[in-house]
């Protein structure tokens, strides 16, 4: 990209200094969260009286003017998305936005079950919900809800409504769900999803807990290769998930391995926090504030060079494996 950027071309593009292209966002609608994931929110969601998540006017500014930069694809994002009461209002407005090609959210899926058609039919298509196990007990376990039978229930409801792509997430957690890898796989043989099991990633406020559960994701591989999976060649869109399919199954498995070699040089995503912070990386600083400029259409332009001086400081990886977690307290606050 030339430097300094012309603002107001078509053919302007989010690249950093290290030739990643982004023409992802994740945009973060809330901090608020109704689970209590063991490794997320183990004390459930504690509001603070001060801050305010993006408006709807707010949203429509972020979205219009990241698709002005290039990005075709927004996921939406929390804490839990559908804790939004105008949730199927952000997703008209941002898959009605001009060069918006695809939206997507993820969610706990605690509301998909009710709300499945209703988000379909404001424009989402892409859905990723959270699974991590299938059984009750350690589902319960892990996440401070008994909600896996609705949740299983909403994904299917999912699939009639033509959802066009539905992920599954899974945290890995040695001890909690590792031992689970064969009725996941037994449970993707009619299942055309696919489930992308997420090693533990270390956060702020993530103490003992993160020795104690993390468990690495190449064992899995191993075992996949020697039991027929392949490995996908990535596409250049694609996120950082390695994905492996078989023949004998609907669903594919996809492993997203942070702490892998290389892991960094895939990054294709910027994200957008709940309170208008631009974060370059998960695991990254402060954020850039860009909520001063959401607040009228006359500041799209200041607003785009606000968030192309910021990508233009995008680190070359994270420093997770020094132990350097950044300041996020949890991924519930920037939304995974
Ligand atoms: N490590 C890995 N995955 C996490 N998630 C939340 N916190 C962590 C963490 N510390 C996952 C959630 C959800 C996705 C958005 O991020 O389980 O699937
Ligand atoms: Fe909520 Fe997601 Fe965090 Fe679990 S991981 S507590 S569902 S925000």
């Amino acid at each position: 990209m030339r430097w300094p950027p012309e603002f107001g071309k078509v053919s302007m593009m989010l690249e950093d200094g290290f030739s990643r292209r982004f023409h992802y966002l994740r945009l973060s609608l809330t901090e608020a969260c109704n689970f209590r994931c063991t490794y997320c929110l183990p004390d459930g969601y504690k509001p603070d009286g001060r801050k305010s998540f993006l408006t709807l006017e707010e949203i429509r500014r972020v979205s219009s003017t990241f698709a002005q930069l290039g990005v075709q694809k927004i996921r939406l994002t929390g804490g839990e998305p559908s804790m939004r009461r105008d949730l199927p209002a952000i997703i008209e407005t941002v898959s009605q936005t001009n060069g918006i090609e695809s939206v997507a959210m993820t969610t706990n899926g605690y509301r998909l079950k009710e709300r499945a058609k209703i988000w379909y039919d404001a424009g989402l298509r892409d859905l990723n919900v959270s699974v991590d196990s299938l059984d009750a007990r350690q589902f319960q376990l892990i996440t401070g809800e008994n909600k896996l039978a609705s949740i299983l229930e909403g994904i299917d409801i999912a699939q009639q409504v033509g959802y066009r792509k539905i992920k599954v997430n899974t945290v890995l957690l040695k001890n909690l769900n590792d031992h689970e890898l064969s009725q996941f796989l037994f449970w993707l043989r009619n299942q055309p999803i696919e489930l992308r099991f997420i090693e533990l990633m270390q956060t702020g406020e993530m103490d003992e807990r993160f020795k104690k559960h993390h468990q690495s994701g190449l064992p899995i591989k191993a075992r996949l290769l020697r039991e027929g999976w392949v490995q996908q060649n990535r596409g250049l869109t694609d996120g950082p998930a390695e994905v492996f399919s078989h023949p004998d199954y609907l669903g594919k498995i996809g492993l997203i391995m942070p702490y892998s070699k290389d892991f960094c040089s895939n990054c294709n995503r910027l994200r957008v926090s709940s309170t208008g912070k631009l974060h370059l990386c998960l695991f990254g600083e402060q954020g850039i504030n860009l909520r001063e400029y959401l607040q009228n259409d006359a500041q799209s332009s200041e607003l785009k060079k606000q968030i192309l001086s910021g990508l233009s400081s995008k680190r070359e990886t994270h420093f997770l494996h020094q132990g350097d977690t950044g300041i996020t307290p949890h991924l519930a606050s920037i939304g995974g």
